[in-house]
């Protein structure tokens, strides 16, 4: 594990702009810096990167973080991976807690799997030339594409890569964990077309090997009975229900297109590839896993399932699209005519039509399982409800009702029944499937619009301007700096902020002034709390608006806006007022529903006592609503 301070000295010393530049051309824009936001399609700029604050935004979609943030967004890096890919970059050495014995021996195996993996691949390529090469040719590869995705070959022989890999130092214990050597001490791929499998960095996890026959592709087996694929057994590299075939290589075409295309086959994916499609990845012939979705879900919610024609097959698929579903995912299907699988179909139609089909005849998932169950029920009124059943349990599984009430409307019209009915059914479903889970919440970043600052949230105003100005002198008379100042008057309302986030911010700067530490935004910028991160960036994606001073009207009317003219010191008065001011209403509020209750039982020793709290709260709210009127003025 990655040391905390370790992680602070990496994330502190990044440079969003070098980081984000790494991938995309940034323009300058005032304070900030402008580029078309790789998470969204857009025509016009809206992801901002702000070198003072050191975070991006994306104003569009509401992305934004730190530089950590954006490889995990950009790169599909896990957090760890993404502090790696910095340290590297920025040439820190990483400070970690010593792993147990275990755990390095884990890992030892894996980085050396890997490199056996590499030296295998190799192995492979040397050995194309000849029968490998002249089948992938026969398939229509190019020599670039047989070059990018590693094509290769396994010679016709028992023991060929056992016996290089030993020469060449390799443990056999290594081959055995890969599955590449058989318990027997057998050459596991012999005389197959290899196809490296990599995972999302672009590592090779596993190999794919198709037997060299070029009958009839779609038939899945030859005279000799051997399976026309077979793929490395699961490894401590390898787990299959995780990994997508090309997921590596179509990464940035799928979220600069915001669509996934799932394909069955491996030459599927290649095929399309070749032809320019490259937003494309390969389920490998099994019923997709949630990992899996997940997967394509970090770069795209648009899914499109391009597969054969054939009945059963779609069927059999697409049960385990229900899932895609759960994940709030937009999932269509284009058919192919049967038998025709996406390689074959686009070299007998050409890309134009090809593309044109993908274009115009993709159906939504819902539609299309509707029909498919009702085509195969007949007219028999038990089977033809069992499917209507079957469609319902589908719709229910969609988290977004304004979708949902759409399937229905679609569905009721293909059925023939009425909306009514169908409302009712996906209600009772999800009825039952309220009890068995808890509901479904996207994990959506906050975006920055949602905060306005009407009422209840002179917290977050304050917090803003604790984590803009905090570090700035806030009286040069007194030497002292606005985080100081904040603090020392807000101590009697912090126990009843209402966001916590925000009081947590006011509480842990409290702590860090007390030990005598500078304050620094980047502290919560960078904070290991998500949702403490989330909120510094989304606070300070507010002053990065301000800098551009081209969003959001409402702003203009804000006190904020006027910090030039005004003075921040006065700014920050004022909203130390206001937010009295509101908690003190709440107060008040609270204790007329008390007095009204005690009034209306007769309690009049409590009436009493109530009324002597409302004149209380009565005295201190004009007190403050006078400072601040006189603040305003002044
Ligand atoms: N598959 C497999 N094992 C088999 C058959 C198929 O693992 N015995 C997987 C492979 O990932 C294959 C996918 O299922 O790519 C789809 O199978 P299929 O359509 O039969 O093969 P294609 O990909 O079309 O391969 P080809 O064009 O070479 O026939
Ligand atoms: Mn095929």
């Amino acid at each position: 594990m990655i040391l905390p301070n370790s992680i602070r000295h990496i994330l502190e010393t990044a440079k969003i702009e070098e980081v984000v530049q790494h991938f995309l051309p940034l323009k300058r824009s005032g304070a900030n810096l402008t580029a078309l936001c790789p998470f969204h399609h857009e025509k016009t700029p809206s992801f901002n990167v702000s070198p003072t604050r050191n975070i991006f935004k994306c104003f569009g979609c509401g992305k934004g973080g730190n530089a950590a943030k954006f490889l995990m967004e950009h790169e599909g890096y896990s957090f760890p991976e993404a502090l790696r890919w910095l340290a590297k970059k920025y040439n820190i050495e990483i400070q970690e807690t010593k792993p147990t014995t275990e755990q390095l021996a884990a890992q030892q195996e894996e980085e050396s799997l890997f490199i056996v993996n590499d030296f295998v691949l190799k192995f492979f390529q040397n050995n194309l030339p000849g029968a490998g090469l002249n089948y992938l040719q026969s398939r229509g590869f190019t020599e670039a594409t047989i070059q990018k995705f590693g094509l290769s070959y396994a010679p016709d022989s028992w023991d060929a890569l056992k016996k290089a890999a030993t020469q060449a130092g390799f443990k056999l214990q290594y081959l055995q964990k890969l599955g590449l050597t058989t318990p027997s001490g057998k050459d596991f791929f012999h005389h197959r077309a290899i196809f490296p499998i990599h995972n999302l960095s672009g590592k090779t996890i596993a190999f794919a090997g198709r037997i060299l026959d070029n009958s009839n592709p779609s038939n899945s087996s030859n005279n000799s009975n051997q399976p026309k694929y077979l793929n490395s057994p699961e490894s401590p590299i390898y787990h299959k229900s995780q990994t997508l075939y090309g997921i590596h290589m179509a990464k940035q075409a799928i979220r600069r297109q915001d669509e996934c295309i799932l394909v069955e086959g491996y030459t599927d994916l290649i095929a399309l590839h070749q032809a320019g499609i490259e937003n494309v990845v390969a389920s490998a012939g099994t019923a997709l896993t949630k990992e899996q979705l997940l997967l394509i879900r970090r770069f795209s919610t648009n899914l499109k399932i391009l597969y054969d024609g054939d009945p059963a097959g779609i069927q059999a698929t697409l049960r385990g699209l229900d899932l895609a579903l759960e994940q709030n995912m937009n999932v269509k299907i284009v058919p192919l005519p049967h038998p025709d699988d996406p390689d074959s179909f686009l070299r007998k139609v050409g890309i134009t039509a090809f593309t044109e089909l993908l274009n115009t005849q993709a159906k939504d998932f819902i539609s299309f399982k509707a029909n498919l169950l009702l085509a195969s029920a007949g007219n028999d009124p038990v089977k033809r409800a069992a499917a209507v059943h079957n469609i319902v349990d589908s719709i229910a599984l969609v988290p977004d009702p304004i979708k949902r009430s759409f399937f229905i409307k679609d569905c009721a019209a293909l059925v023939g029944l009425g909306e009514e009915v169908l409302t009712l059914e996906t209600n009772k479903v999800l009825q039952a499937l309220a009890q068995k889970q808890p509901v479904f919440i996207p994990k959506e970043p906050v975006h920055a619009s949602v905060l306005s600052f009407t009422n209840g949230t002179y917290e977050r105003h304050l917090t803003l301007l604790l984590l803009e100005h905090g570090a700035e002198t806030f009286s040069p008379t007194e030497n002292i700096t606005v985080a100081g100042y904040i603090l020392s008057n807000i101590e009697d309302v912090l126990g009843h902020f209402e966001d916590p986030l925000c009081q947590r911010i006011f509480r842990e700067t409290k702590i860090k002034l007390a030990s005598n530490q500078l304050f620094t935004p980047l502290y919560f910028i960078n904070h290991d709390d998500p949702a403490m991160s989330t909120l510094a960036t989304d606070l300070a994606a507010i002053a990065m608006k301000q800098d551009n001073n081209s969003f959001s009207p409402e702003w203009q009317n804000r006190d904020f806006q006027n910090i030039g003219k005004q003075g921040i010191s006065q700014i920050i008065t004022n909203t130390l007022l206001r937010l009295k001011l509101d908690i003190i209403n709440r107060w008040c509020e609270t204790n007329r529903k008390k007095l009204e209750e005690a009034q209306h039982s007769g309690d009049m020793a409590l009436v009493l006592k109530l009324l002597k709290i409302q004149a209380k709260l009565n005295e201190t709210r004009n007190e403050l609503a006078r400072q601040l009127q006189i603040a305003s003025i002044s």
